[in-house]
Order: C-alpha cells, then sequence, then structure tokens
C-alpha cells in the first residue's frame, strides 16, 4: 500500500538531510545515549549474538533490568508464565520488544530534568507509540513494534530542542500557540531545523534504523506520506493524541483524508473508541517504561 517516491528526489532529499544533520551536529550537543543502551544495542546488530551474554549485560543495569522484567510479566507478554529471570524476559519479549524498552529508555534518560514541558513530551510519545501500534494493523502494516519505535521516537526532536534550552523552547511553545502558527513553521523560524530533521540527526547517531528515521523525518508532511507508510501512521497517532489532548500541539495534525478513512478514523464514534482504548492502554503501560 505504500507510495512509490521519485528516486531523484528520494536522493536530493537525502542530501539535503546530511547537510542539516552535519549543522545541527554543529550547533546542537547530541545527547549519547547511556553505556548501557550502546551495549545492548551493539550485541542485538550481531545476527549471531549470545542471548547468555545479552542477559549479562542488562542484569548489570538494575533500573534496565527491573524495567525488562517487569515488561515480560505484564499481559502484553506473559502469556504462559511468569519468567524469573532476565534470561527468561529476554525470550519472552522478543528481540523487537526488548529493543524497544531499550531505546525507550535512552530517550527517558535525556529527560531527567523534570518540567511540565518534559512530562508531557514523553506522554506524548508513549502516547503516540501506543496509538501507532494499534493504527497499524489497521492499514495493513506488518510490523507493530516498528510502529511502536516509530512513534516512541517521532519527536525526540523536540526532546533534543528543549534540553539544549528549555526556556527558550518554553517560551517558542507558548508563542506558538498565542500566535496561533504551528510549532514545526516556528522551529523553523527560531532555530533553523524543525524537530524531524533534529530527530533524525539524532537517530543518525544513536545508529537507529533507517525505515525509522525516514518516518520521523517526514511525520509532518501530511498526505504527501503514502497511505500505510510508517510516517502516516506516526501522523494518525499524533492526531489521536491530539484529541486524547497528550501532547504539545497548536494546531490538529492532518495525516490527510485516504489515511484517516484507512485507519478507522473518520467517524467521531470510532475515533472517540480508539481514543479511549489509548488512553487506557497508557495507564496500564505507562508505569512500566518508568519503573526504577
Ligand atoms: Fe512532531
Ligand atoms: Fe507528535
Amino acid at each position: 500500500m505504500q507510495t512509490q517516491t521519485n528516486p531523484m528526489s528520494a536522493r536530493s532529499q537525502q542530501d539535503a538531510v546530511r547537510q542539516h544533520i552535519r549543522q545541527i551536529k554543529e550547533r546542537h550537543k547530541l545527547p549519547s545515549p547511556p553505556v548501557v543502551v550502546t551495549k545492548v544495542l551493539n550485541i542485538l546488530k550481531n545476527p549471531d549474538f549470545n542471548v547468555r551474554e545479552l542477559s549479562r549485560v542488562i542484569t548489570d543495569d538494575p533500573s534496565l533490568a527491573s524495567k525488562t522484567l517487569s515488561m515480560s510479566r505484564s499481559p502484553r507478554y506473559a502469556k504462559r508464565f511468569q519468567p524469573q529471570s532476565v534470561h527468561e524476559a529476554i525470550l519472552v519479549l522478543g528481540l523487537q520488544a526488548l529493543r524497544t524498552i531499550v531505546v525507550a529508555t535512552a530517550a527517558e534518560s535525556f529527560l531527567a530534568r523534570k518540567s511540565k514541558i518534559s512530562e508531557k513530551l514523553w506522554n506524548h510519545s508513549l502516547c503516540a507509540a501506543l496509538a501507532a501500534r494499534a493504527i497499524a494493523p489497521r492499514v495493513g502494516y506488518p510490523d507493530v513494534e516498528m510502529a511502536f519505535l516509530g512513534g516512541l521516537l517521532h519527536d525526540v526532536g523536540e526532546m533534543v530542542l528543549f534540553n539544549s534550552d528549555p526556556r527558550g523552547f518554553e517560551q517558542m511553545v507558548e508563542e506558538a500557540r498565542q500566535d496561533d502558527v504551528s510549532i514545526v513553521k516556528k522551529e523553523a523560524k527560531q532555530y533553523g531545523f524543525d524537530h524531524s530533521a533534529v530527530g533524525v540527526a539524532l537517530l543518525d547517531y544513536w545508529n537507529i534504523d533507517d525505515e525509522v528515521s525516514e518516518a520521523v523525518l517526514s511525520h509532518h508532511k501530511g498526505s504527501d506520506n503514502g497511505t500505510g507508510s510508517l510516517a502516516a501512521i506516526i501522523e494518525v497517532a499524533d492526531y489521536v493524541c491530539a484529541r486524547a489532548e497528550i501532547g504539545l500541539f497548536s494546531e490538529l495534525p492532518n495525516p490527510g483524508a485516504e489515511m484517516i478513512r484507512a485507519s478507522g478514523c473518520e467517524a467521531e464514534a470510532t475515533l472517540a473508541e480508539l481514543v479511549q482504548s489509548i488512553r487506557d492502554a497508557f495507564d496500564q503501560e505507562s508505569a512500566l517504561f518508568r519503573a526504577a
């Protein structure tokens, strides 16, 4: 169902993004992921990795070990038994879900500065991840864990902008709201880049899959994103979060009519049902991602 992109425009877009990434890296100090995250992601990259080595690295980090165990014991994953060790937890979760937990830890680690905005950014990321996971099967996107990861990271650029200049970012959000201008336009004016480009620079630095990076880069392109693509799923997820009032919005995201229809969000009643199911999932799962 994905729309074909013109190879020439895709290449020139990639060149422009590369140049942006270089400039963003010069202007903003991009945070490194915690050491344990880098170690786990490196192990997972090796197709011959050893589960025992993986569980040892996770066990050595009490916070990550506790998150891994709690998640593996949640109703979504613990179908037959409750894992008693990190090793068993990894087998129950599967590698994709484990990777999501690890990346979530990295994203959360640089929101340590607690404020209303950082809470909002984190809650929005999780809400979008849950919504993307619910929307993916509706539009025939096969990888729900990838959708979850895309949703979780789509606004990671806002976290970077907030972290490098908390006061300035907060003021910019307020001005966008007062002037009734989109946050993306306001960011481009203030920083020279919007949070999509900043997010891609970070994901490039962290070495996260191209599929997620491409979706993050395009998640404000509206109906230009092919129906059923990861970027379009993230836009509908953003739309659902705006309806659930979880996030920073100065205007309602507009994923395009076809994508709204395909994801079953056209009728007010079905949209309200989806919003409620995401709120319920948020209540059930947010503590798992925040477990110390
Ligand atoms: Fe965004
Ligand atoms: Fe968003």
